[in-house]
């Protein structure tokens, strides 16, 4: 494993195996952007509502990098119709396709089969190599593929030690969804848990190299949001090192269903 490594989509597709968040990245997004571009991150998550689309497109198109060495994740709102806000995302960002398009969230009622139609619609013409959803449960997952016959790639939940769920990991394993994991440092509000802190002493590493590291090698993909350089540089140095099979099942014990947003799909 290595910053430039990507996971199997069953699309055929493939996805790095981690990325950086851009919700409430206040600070000059484009300068982040590139740093953490210059860094090794190669995919960068966004949304029609982050307010960072814009400065997205422009690290990119300052970097050196090709458009096919970089992914990009946006996301349409429940509200939206989605064929729309997809054209909306790539004006934004000035791309002629994202890489993955999401739903955000489910909307109040059903499991979104107007949206998904949307997606795929925008699938089929090539403004999305994938599409995906967020926030979903497996139930609501199993009503869009019986209602449509078409599979999520990804399913983006919260997702850390502290609040995962091993029968949503289990049959997003089995039915092939790749499970993106938000909020993986807890939105920093974690990292000073004893138990994790052990563990990080351990291998003398930080308590966010190790839940990065955990996501990692439990086959999640973690999306890191940082604005300050150092902590771009410390999430992306995870690829040194590997948590043995104990402390990776001390990580998962410490679930305890904890949501930073409240937002979690399977409680
Ligand atoms: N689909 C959804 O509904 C949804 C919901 C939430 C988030 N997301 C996506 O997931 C991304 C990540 O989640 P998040 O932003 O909620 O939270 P997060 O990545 O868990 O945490 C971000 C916070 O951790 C701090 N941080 C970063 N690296 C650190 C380090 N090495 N040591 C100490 N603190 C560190 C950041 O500080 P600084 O910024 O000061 O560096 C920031 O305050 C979002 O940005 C967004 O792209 C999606």
């Amino acid at each position: 494993m290595d910053p430039a490594s990507r996971i199997q989509l069953h699309s055929g597709n493939q996805m790095p195996i981690m990325g950086l968040g851009t919700w409430q990245l206040t600070d000059d997004t484009q300068q982040a952007v590139s740093t953490a571009m210059d860094l090794g991150y190669r995919m960068i998550d966004t949304s029609g509502d982050y307010g960072t689309q814009a400065a997205i497109g422009e690290a990119i198109r300052a970097s050196n990098l090709d458009r096919d060495e970089i992914y990009i994740v946006t996301k349409v709102e429940e509200t939206d119709d989605a064929y729309a806000a997809t054209r909306n995302n790539l004006n934004e960002l000035g791309l002629d396709y994202a890489n993955l398009i999401l739903i955000h969230r489910p909307p109040k009622h059903g499991a979104g089969e107007e949206l998904w139609r949307g997606l795929v619609r925008a699938r089929e013409e090539g403004l999305s190599r994938d599409i995906g959803v967020s926030n979903y449960s497996i139930e609501l997952i199993e009503e869009l593929i019986e209602a449509t016959g078409e599979l999520p790639a990804v399913n983006q939940v919260e997702w850390s030690p502290f609040g995962h769920d091993l029968d949503l990991k289990q049959h997003a394993d089995f039915s092939g969804i790749v499970i993106q994991a938000y909020s993986p440092l807890t939105r920093a509000t974690r990292l000073d848990d004893a138990g994790l802190l052990e563990i990080a002493e351990k291998y003398d590493r930080t308590p966010a190299q190790v839940m990065i590291r955990w996501n990692l090698q439990r086959g999640t993909v973690p999306i890191p949001k940082a604005n300050q350089r150092r902590h771009l540089e410390e999430n992306i140095a995870v690829f040194d090192f590997a948590l043995d099979e104990d402390d990776l099942d001390a990580l998962d014990s410490l679930n305890e269903h904890f949501s930073s947003l409240g937002r979690l799909p399977y409680v």
